[in-house]
């Protein structure tokens, strides 16, 4: 193999620019050419590609955002999208594909591998939603950010007293709700995969009001349903004076942590070592702090699942 190419797609997630990096450095470390595509799948098919140097990638691993821009294309689900897809790859002689991006992006992947052309998956989301992986990059940087949003709307809830509900993201998953949640010390978490809780949230609100405590955080993910909605049904409940905050994309900018950067520098260039090596169709990813791989087929398969030990413990440390 001689040339390969890098994009990002979907959802963007700081660490994506430390994982290009790591994926451009490496692979000119054993000599081979790598090309930048900008604008995700839908970039592919229109041909959006240039050829990346070791100083094409400087400056870049501390920023958030990715300097090959992202997109979700709708016709790349098609296989006409995917044939054109292939044709630009063909066209500038890459003979490999590694992207990074969530399951959207490890979808568009599979198609490829399927239709003969070799792609490797890089989980870059900041859901944390991706089986086959201990977490995904951006998923650390996120929290902080939410972290730090929750430290500062505690101010303030302590001061008029009041109870607050905080929306997060994560699409379909709960992890961003249940860590940062158990990290901010929320009074309740509610995620969308358990069940509704709402009336143990009112209770434990209205019992805690008994016993003298004057504001709450109330930490709901959006796949569950909005802040808006449930700030409102709590003040109805409860009578408790009670206000919002939906953190939206914040939560998806900022410079990428430590954590993030190094996670995404190992997943990078371990995505070039299997690629040189013959291996496609597969995604990277850590499990107890080792590199391993997966059939992406298998992984996209495989049902997230949440940490229930950790949503128990928040609930034991939140009585
Ligand atoms: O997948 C990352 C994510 O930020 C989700 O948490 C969120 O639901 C979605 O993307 C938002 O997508 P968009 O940026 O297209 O509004």
């Amino acid at each position: 193999m001689k040339k390969i190419g890098v994009l990002t797609s979907g959802g963007d997630a700081p660490g994506m620019n430390a994982a290009i990096r790591a994926v451009v450095r490496k692979a000119i470390y054993h000599n081979l050419e790598v090309y930048g595509i900008k604008h995700g799948y839908q970039g592919l098919m229109e041909g959006s590609i240039e050829k990346l140097e070791l100083g094409s990638v400087g400056d870049i691993i501390q920023r958030g955002g990715t300097m090959l821009y992202s997109a979700r294309s709708e016709e790349f689900k098609t296989e006409e999208g995917q044939r054109k897809g292939i044709e630009q790859l063909k066209k500038h002689g890459i003979e490999g594909l590694i992207v990074i991006g969530g399951d959207g992006t490890f979808r568009g992947a599979k198609k490829l591998t399927e239709q003969g052309y070799p792609c490797i998956g890089v989980p870059g989301t900041i859901d944390n939603d991706i089986p086959g992986t201990d977490f995904t990059i951006g998923f650390d940087t996120a929290l902080n950010t939410i972290i730090d949003a929750i430290d500062k709307i505690r101010d303030t809830a302590t001061s008029h007293e009041r109870t607050y509900v905080i929306e997060v993201m994560g699409r379909d998953a709960g992890d961003l709700a249940l860590w940062s949640g158990l990290a901010d010390g929320a009074e309740s978490i509610i995620i969308p995969e358990m069940d509704d809780e709402f009336d143990e949230v009112i209770e434990r609100l209205k019992r805690g009001h008994e016993r003298g405590k004057k504001h709450s955080i109330i930490v709901v993910a959006e796949g569950v349903t909005s802040g808006h909605k449930l700030s409102r049904r709590v003040e109805e409940a409860t009578e408790l004076e009670t206000r919002v905050t939906v953190l939206g994309h914040t939560q998806r900018g900022g410079s990428p942590t430590a954590s993030d950067r190094v996670l995404a520098s190992r997943l990078g260039a371990y995505a070039v070592d299997l690629i040189m090596s013959g291996k496609a169709g597969i995604m990277v990813g850590i499990e107890n702090n080792q590199l391993v791989n997966h059939d992406i087929l298998e992984v996209l398969n495989r049902e997230h699942k949440v940490d229930l030990e950790m949503y128990q413990l928040s609930k034991e440390l939140s009585i």
